[in-house]
């Protein structure tokens, strides 16, 4: 992987990569990946706003609700885990950091996800056509704003970035006055708004957020199904958008989401969230699998209508035919899957020290 602030630099690094590799192995193909405008991904969403942040004096620290730092140890090898809640990491993890080698170094999932966005923006109009003529309480009847509105359950937050929890019904900066400067200025700056961070899932999460959408699964924060755990389950996300941005009726093309998702230890932290969080969800209230990497099928994607009022009330995002049950499309198909040893500097040049 090489990550560049520009694509002469990448260009550059690249070629030097080649140049170091030759005659040793073959080139079995390469991706390119860029950032699109405003640090969105594919689907419109703006993304790279919520990150784990390391207990690791300097850093800097932007609040993101009541989660705190997570021990460096869950993300860096030899370094100082949570004692609070410690999960369990494989026993060569143990040695002692000075005499570790492999000090700092990490895992990663590497995926390769690509992305249907004709295929999603056609579910979102249509749901939001469905809720609307079904009278779904918070659609409006206005196709562009039920739309979004749609897209928003999926997710969490809002195509903006405006987490649904501190703001169920409307998606612009304002709704969060306390930050909204700072988050424009972020956007338009073309960072992500990491601002909109700053929120915890509170004891109206399901009504507000509701129980399937990809970000309460990916990290429960304070909901009742995460409170205990879910800081031992983070994962840091460095995956950008490969392929030409989407166009309504231009060239159909592959494209989607590729990078790695880190951890110290995959099985806890990127296998249970794909796995018990995404997939199954039975610990959740409504347990439907989770919208964008949960499998396809037959069932409905679940939404809250009883905000405020009956808060775990749930109907139907959309069914195409009510004497059915829906059949959730797959948006999001994984094309290319590794998981990687990603070394420190320490472990490089221990790599490089060895005779053979
Ligand atoms: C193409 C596939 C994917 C799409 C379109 C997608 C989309 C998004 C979006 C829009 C956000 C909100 C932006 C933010 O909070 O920074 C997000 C957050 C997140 N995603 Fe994904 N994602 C994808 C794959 C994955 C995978 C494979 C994982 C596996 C672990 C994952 C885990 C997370 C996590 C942990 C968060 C932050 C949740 C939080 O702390 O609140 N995502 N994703």
């Amino acid at each position: 992987m090489v990550q560049a602030v520009d694509p002469a630099s990448r260009q550059a690094v690249d070629a030097a990569l080649r140049g170091f590799i030759q005659g040793a192995f073959d080139i079995a193909g390469t991706d390119d990946a860029d950032d699109l405008p405003q640090s969105r991904i594919h689907f419109g969403y703006i993304d790279g706003i919520a990150q784990p942040q390391l207990a690791i004096e300097g850093l800097p620290y932007t609040p993101d609700g009541s989660q705190g730092k997570i021990a460096a140890g869950a993300f860096l090898w030899g370094q100082p885990r949570n004692p609070a809640k410690p999960f369990p990491l494989p026993p060569w993890t143990s040695q002692v950091a000075n005499s570790n080698p492999f000090m700092n170094s990490s895992f990663c999932a590497f995926r390769k996800l690509s992305q249907d966005v004709a295929g999603f923006e056609k579910f979102l109009d249509d749901a939001a056509q469905d809720a609307s003529r079904r009278k779904v309480p918070g659609f409006k009847g206005e196709r562009d704003y039920d739309k979004e509105r749609v897209a928003a359950k999926l997710c969490g937050r809002w195509r903006t970035g405006v987490p649904l929890q501190e703001s169920p019904d409307r998606p612009d900066y304002e709704a969060m006055p306390q930050v909204a400067a700072a988050a424009r200025e972020a956007v338009r700056a073309a960072k992500p708004p990491k601002q909109l961070n700053d929120f915890d899932y509170g004891e109206d999460y399901f009504a507000k957020t509701g129980s399937n959408s990809h970000i309460l699964r990916a990290n429960p924060r304070s909901a009742p199904e995460g409170a205990d755990i879910a800081s031992a389950h983070r994962v840091m996300r460095r995956a950008i958008p490969y392929g030409p941005q989407y166009q309504p009726g231009g060239p159909e093309t592959d494209r989607g989401l590729i990078g790695p998702f880190i951890g110290l230890d995959l099985a806890d932290q990127f296998e249970f969230i794909m796995g018990a969080w995404f997939v199954t969800g039975a610990a959740f209230t409504a347990p439907n699998p989770e919208p964008f990497l949960g499998p396809a099928g037959d069932f409905s994607l679940q939404f809250p209508t009883g905000y405020p009022a009956t808060p775990r009330a749930t109907c139907p995002v959309y069914q195409p035919d009510p004497t059915k049950k829906g059949r959730h499309p797959q948006f999001i198909t994984t094309k290319g899957s590794a998981y990687l040893f990603l070394p420190s500097i320490t472990a490089l040049n221990h790599l490089a020290g060895l005779s053979s």
